[in-house]
């Protein structure tokens, strides 16, 4: 059978990681998720004390810096994989949500992750999911779904996750974490988050997980169907 690549792209928080994975699954695709990749690289960088202004640090950082994702069993999780060290829990943790935005600002660094992820997504049948897979990573992505949802149920949600994981913040603070990456997210000069004229959008304010699954499953299904 044929197979295609998938982009889903939207605001932080409306479930587009979890949608990706369940869809990838489902169809024996690829799971790549790119916000775990520039949370790797904020990481790195507040570990190595970086100074997000200067050219040549950046730069010589990012050369010493090695992504890899890695299937763990136990968790039935694709996790993140930082120069051999296990980071998946500490690149959720909000110190990194709060830096991501201005590192994934970075032109340097945008341009090392695309690299990185055009690779992972040639031989097709991958679901990737980020801000600008479908505008500047796979601009040809034979499926491009631009996910939202209201900022109440995006907080709330994020808010449950990271209570699963033992950390406990304010809903008030997730909000604003929100809506500060989303506004820097949309606004900036390298790659914005944008929706492409043609992304389907889905508003998952109000689905259920399965039944936001299942529209992308219906949309990838009849786009194989085409390719074939
Ligand atoms: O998907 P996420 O919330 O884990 O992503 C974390 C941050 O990474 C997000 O605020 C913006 C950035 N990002 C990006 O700029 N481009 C991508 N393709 C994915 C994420």
């Amino acid at each position: 059978m044929s197979k295609i690549n998938i982009a889903i792209d939207g605001l932080s928080g409306c479930g587009k990681s979890s949608t990706a994975k369940a869809v990838a699954k489902s169809l024996y695709y690829k799971f790549i998720d790119t916000g775990a990749m520039y949370r790797a690289v904020t990481l790195y960088f507040i570990q190595h004390k970086i100074d997000l202004s200067n050219h040549e640090e950046v730069v010589e950082a990012l050369s010493n810096i090695q992504i890899d994702f890695e299937f763990n069993q136990e968790s039935q999780k694709n996790e993140t994989i930082l120069n051999q060290q296990n980071v998946e829990q500490e690149i959720r943790k909000m110190y990194v949500s709060e830096m991501v935005s201005p590192v994934s600002a970075i032109k340097e660094v945008r341009v090392a992750m695309v690299a990185q992820q055009q690779e992972m997504g040639r031989h097709k049948g991958v679901v990737m999911d980020g801000r600008d897979i479908g505008s500047v990573v796979f601009p040809d992505a034979e499926l491009k779904v631009f996910m939202t949802a209201s900022t109440a149920v995006r907080a709330k949600r994020r808010q449950e996750e990271l209570a699963e994981k033992g950390e406990t913040v304010a809903l008030d603070d997730i909000i604003e974490n929100l809506e500060s990456r989303d506004h820097q997210d949309s606004t900036r000069a390298e790659s914005p988050l944008i929706k492409v004229e043609d992304a389907i959008e889905i508003d998952t304010s109000d689905l259920r997980f399965d039944d936001q699954v299942q529209k992308v499953l219906n949309l990838a299904e009849s786009r194989i169907e085409k390719v074939e």
